[in-house]
């Protein structure tokens, strides 16, 4: 295999993936949904951009309690979103235009409603009884198995009437944990996703993967439980058989990718996941930095005082330090779990077209594969909750059940989730200025985000300075530059408050730095004296010739590439 910088190439490792929350995209038919004849319509727009790769969150048949997230059938699709036929010529046209596609993989859990769980709750003695996780409820005792809690709110365990035994949930009572103990079940999945690599499909993206090897016996959170629920659900002493056991049965039959959502991964944990020597999955992604906003107690509420840059860049450095050159990371700001990256890690009041591109220059300047997710690449922002009702998030709307019964009052509800909502990301893309910003003519599932008259696609293709084409222009900067892929990543200033800046070296010495602004302050930076920059190659503002190159005067949000030399 090819080397650069002592690390493989491959083609994951070089593509960019653009992530489509298909419920959002385009809708073809009018009834508020997008769906797959809307995304094909909307291809060319995506080739245009530069991506290589896309990610298309749950097609599946489903009752849509998690939009999608629940599955009721892995091998057919999502009533909302077309027929079998629609995805075959998704897939034509997709590698029509050079472009691949990868899938989203929903097997810790499945919906109550796939024909597995149907049975299973039939009797104890069902033939898929044991696709599940199953415990009984003790004479007189109306304790359950265990302490833990659903990600969506109260407890993780449901009681069954016809059999009288809990089973385990870590999502909604609607999602069913299935029992990868049980080799059955293993064989059911790798079914599946061979049926759609024999499609033609190039990967998966797989959801909380490392849930699928939770620790051993379920025990209880102890009494000095510290929150960290991934020493529990996941990563326990079974996920890398099962890991690797995936990869010998189906994927080592493919050339594909793929990408665990690395929920309970640290660091430390990650790289076993991820070494390619160990043939398991091509990379993970992290929360580290998604995190870095919320209480450390408390995922669901957010730090007044915001992120820390140096905690921000420290989370970099050592992913990177840990994954070395065997192993491979992925770059992500945002998805459809949180709210807009504009929003969080930019400023989308004053300077949102300036921050929009500074994070972009991060994502495509990173050691990783980047992913971009739908909408980001016009700078499209939080949206405004101003009801329950306008909140569509199952976790929302559960959550605001147990508030209720604490008598507290909903506006206070409100003002908190509106800093954590993932509706924000799920809010239709907004292709124009006309009623619903083009994406449908009917009603839409979700409201738009009203500022969609001024933020559309429409607008960026008319304007050749849009976040759009910065975009366009930047990946291609990417994929003529090996060093800006696997060059070796160093953060020149790691204690700058409000600066981060690094560089990435090739093989023979050639690279480029990077610097990015991330405060509105003008700032006057002095480059290393070791560092010897040659030219601007990139940048978010208009260029003018410094007369002294070595301080830098950084404007609100700038962001500037030069190649070293
Ligand atoms: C993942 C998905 C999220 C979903 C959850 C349960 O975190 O990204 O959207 O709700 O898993 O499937
Ligand atoms: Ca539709």
């Amino acid at each position: 295999m090819q080397k650069y910088a002592s690390i493989n190439r491959r083609w994951w490792k070089e593509s960019i993936i653009y992530q489509i929350y298909p419920r959002s995209f385009q809708d073809s038919n009018q009834d508020g949904v997008g769906d797959l004849r809307g995304i094909i319509q909307r291809l060319d727009y995506l080739r245009d951009l530069g991506v290589d790769i896309i990610w298309l969150s749950p097609i599946f048949k489903s009752p849509n309690d998690d939009n999608g997230y629940d599955v009721s059938d892995y091998e057919d699709i999502m009533n909302e979103f077309g027929t079998m036929a629609d995805f075959d010529e998704l897939l034509v046209e997709i590698k029509k235009r050079q472009m691949r596609l990868i899938l989203d993989l929903v097997a810790n859990h499945s919906s109550d409603e796939h024909r597995w769980f149907v049975e299973a709750k039939k009797s104890k003695d069902n033939p898929y009884r044991d696709y599940y996780i199953w415990r009984p409820q003790l004479p007189d005792n109306e304790e359950l198995p265990n302490n833990w809690v659903s990600f969506f709110g109260g407890a993780a365990w449901e009681l069954e009437p016809a059999t009288q035994e809990y089973y385990l949930h870590l999502f909604t009572k609607k999602q069913p944990d299935l029992n990868w103990e049980n080799p059955e079940v293993r064989q059911a999945i790798y079914k599946t996703m061979k049926f759609w690599l024999d499609k033609g499909v190039d990967g998966w993206r797989m959801d909380v993967i490392p849930f699928i090897s939770k620790k051993p016996g379920l025990p209880s959170f102890p009494a000095d439980f510290d929150g960290d629920i991934g020493r529990f659900y996941a990563n326990g002493p079974r996920m890398h058989e099962f890991l690797q056991e995936m990869y010998q049965e189906v994927l080592s039959q493919y050339d594909v990718m793929t990408v665990g959502e690395g929920i309970g991964l640290s660091p430390e944990t990650a790289p076993e996941v991820v070494d390619e020597r160990r043939q398991e999955l091509s990379m993970i992604y992290h929360f580290d930095h998604m995190a870095l906003d919320r209480k450390t107690d408390n995922f669901y509420h957010l730090r007044p005082e915001g992120f820390s840059l140096i905690e921000f860049k420290a989370v970099f450095a050592r992913w990177d330090a840990a994954l070395g050159d065997y192993c491979w990371n992925s770059i992500l700001l945002g998805n459809h779990d949180f709210p807009r990256m504009v929003s969080r890690f930019g400023n989308d009041a004053d300077f949102r077209v300036e921050s929009a591109k500074l994070l972009a220059t991060l994502l495509m300047t990173m050691k990783g594969t980047p992913y971009i997710y739908q909408g980001d690449e016009l700078g499209m922002t939080n949206t405004l909750f101003q009801n329950i009702e306008d909140f569509d998030d199952v976790q929302i709307r559960n959550y605001y059940q147990e508030w209720q019964k604490t008598g507290q009052d909903s506006q206070t509800f409100i003002a908190q989730m509106t800093g954590i909502a993932r509706d924000h990301a799920r809010t239709p893309m907004q292709w124009n200025n006309s009623s619903n910003a083009g994406f449908t003519e009917g009603t839409p599932w979700l409201a738009l985000n009203p500022n969609y008259p001024s933020i559309n696609a429409q607008q960026a293709l008319s304007n050749p300075d849009s976040i759009y084409y910065y975009y366009q222009k930047l990946i291609a900067l990417r994929k003529h530059n090996l060093a800006l892929i696997y060059g070796k990543y160093t953060d020149i200033d790691p204690q700058h408050p409000h600066i981060f800046a690094y560089t990435r070296v090739g093989d023979k010495g050639e690279g480029f730095l990077i610097i990015l602004n991330f405060g509105v302050d003008v700032i006057h930076y002095q480059i290393p004296n070791h560092l010897k920059i040659s030219q601007l190659v990139f940048s978010n503002y208009p260029f003018i010739a410094e007369k002294n190159p070595q301080v830098l005067p950084l404007q609100a949000y700038e962001a500037r590439v030069y190649s070293l030399g």
